[in-house]
């Protein structure tokens, strides 16, 4: 693997303080207390072993997610942050993301982590009144996160936050409103999300039994198209379907998942890709925090799965990251990482169906395909 490709390190604290009824990320309440201590011995083990699988890498992006990093304290950033620079190079404009929630106390917490290192921070604010975060079950009011965002303003040179749309009784008016006032506030990047109702959470309950009603998949899509529009409007153009902003501010980390470049993953439940020997491996860890940090101090990391992937699973991954940009996917690379070309008489049908652009080396899905794109993604890989 060349050293000059992009890599990146993701760290995932996997705890909160509570979950919220929407939310399948792998996170975890707690309320004897998590021993921090224990858990960064854990991470510094568990990077050691990602080192020793992806040597000689610069590193140009580390990004704490979760759960809720913003529950560590600085010092276990900073001595995660040490570790990651005594095995590998980190870049001189390296990206370094801390995923927050916007409460008051861990506001608090900010100056420490921009002293430790980090220069950017991803806010969870998921909506601007009172009464839709209560719904979503969040901690915290509209006031507290929109104060929480001016003292990232203050701390981080790269501050974004995330909003979720098509939320419960929500028109295509109410999101015009709180997305134009979201743009008032938005320094260089915004993750707005479609509300998804995932399998196993409350929302999922209540939606099968008819307490829970979102706006439906024409609604939604007519509150995507909007967003969309909006956000060109205001200087912050999606780079991704999810994803805007300003040119030049594009989030690093994530776009080394949808490029296809590699990345180790430390904690419990984190996913990475590295490439050994020429072949692109997928691993992940064990979900539950306890279980990691016991596999961890027994065996030095906390893998539950590590496989290689084929030629074949490798570039249909990037076709299915890839297409979600809207740069698009960089076709000479995806035909040698298939080993075969793209069929011609297929990407002719959806190029004429408009869902599909070619431009030179690359093909981007269109406003139209993006509202279809897992249908796109079979055709393309069949
Ligand atoms: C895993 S969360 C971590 C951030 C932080 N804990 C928080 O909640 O603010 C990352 C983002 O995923 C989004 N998210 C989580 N579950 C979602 C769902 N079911 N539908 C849409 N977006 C979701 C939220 O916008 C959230 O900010
Ligand atoms: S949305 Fe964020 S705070 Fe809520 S449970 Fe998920 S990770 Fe935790």
């Amino acid at each position: 693997m060349s050293n000059d490709e992009p890599f990146g390190v993701y760290v995932h604290w996997p705890f909160c303080k509570a979950k919220c009824p929407y939310c399948d990320f792998n996170s975890h309440v707690r309320h004897g207390g998590v021993d921090e201590a224990r858990f960064l011995a854990g991470y510094l083990t568990e990077l050691g072993h990602f080192a020793r699988r992806a040597p000689d890498r610069t590193v140009t992006s580390i990004f704490f997610g979760g759960g809720t990093p913003s529950l560590m304290s600085s010092g276990t950033v900073e001595a995660i942050l040490d570790a990651i620079a005594d095995h590998w190079t980190i870049a001189d404009d390296a990206e370094i993301t801390l995923e927050a929630n916007p409460t008051s106390v861990e506001a608090e917490n900010f100056a420490g982590y921009a002293s430790a290192g980090v220069n950017r921070l991803s806010l969870g604010v998921q909506a601007l009144n009172d009464a839709s975060l209560k719904a979503l079950g969040r901690q915290h009011t509209a006031d507290e996160a929109l104060a929480a965002l001016d003292i990232a303003k203050q701390n981080f040179g790269r501050v974004s936050f995330d909003l979720i749309y098509a939320r419960e009784g929500q028109s295509l008016a109410d999101w015009h409103e709180e997305l134009t006032r979201a743009l008032s506030y938005a320094a260089d990047h915004l993750s707005l999300y479609q509300l998804t109702i995932e399998d196993g959470t409350p929302f999922a309950a209540r939606h099968a039994v008819g307490t829970l009603h979102v706006p439906d998949g024409d609604k939604a899509s007519d509150m995507y198209v909007l967003t969309q529009a909006l956000c060109e409007q205001a200087g912050l153009p999606a780079y991704e379907i999810s994803n805007h902003a300003r040119p030049g501010s594009e989030s690093r980390h994530n776009l080394i998942y949808w490029r296809g470049h590699d990345y180790a993953g430390i904690g419990a439940g984190a996913h990475a890709r590295i490439t050994e020997g020429g072949t692109k491996r997928a691993l992940s860890t064990l979900k539950p925090p306890e279980d990691w940090l016991a596999q961890v101090e027994d065996r030095g990391h906390g893998l539950a799965s590590d496989e290689a992937l084929s030629t074949q699973e490798t570039a249909e991954e990037y076709l299915l990251m890839a297409l979600r940009l809207a740069e698009g996917l960089d076709v000479p690379r995806l035909e040698a990482m298939s080993g075969r070309a793209l069929d011609p008489s297929v990407l002719d049908a959806l190029e004429s169906k408009g869902l599909l652009a070619r431009n030179g080396a690359r093909l981007k899905a269109t406003q139209s395909g993006r509202l279809v794109l897992e249908r796109l993604i079979l055709e393309l890989a069949a």
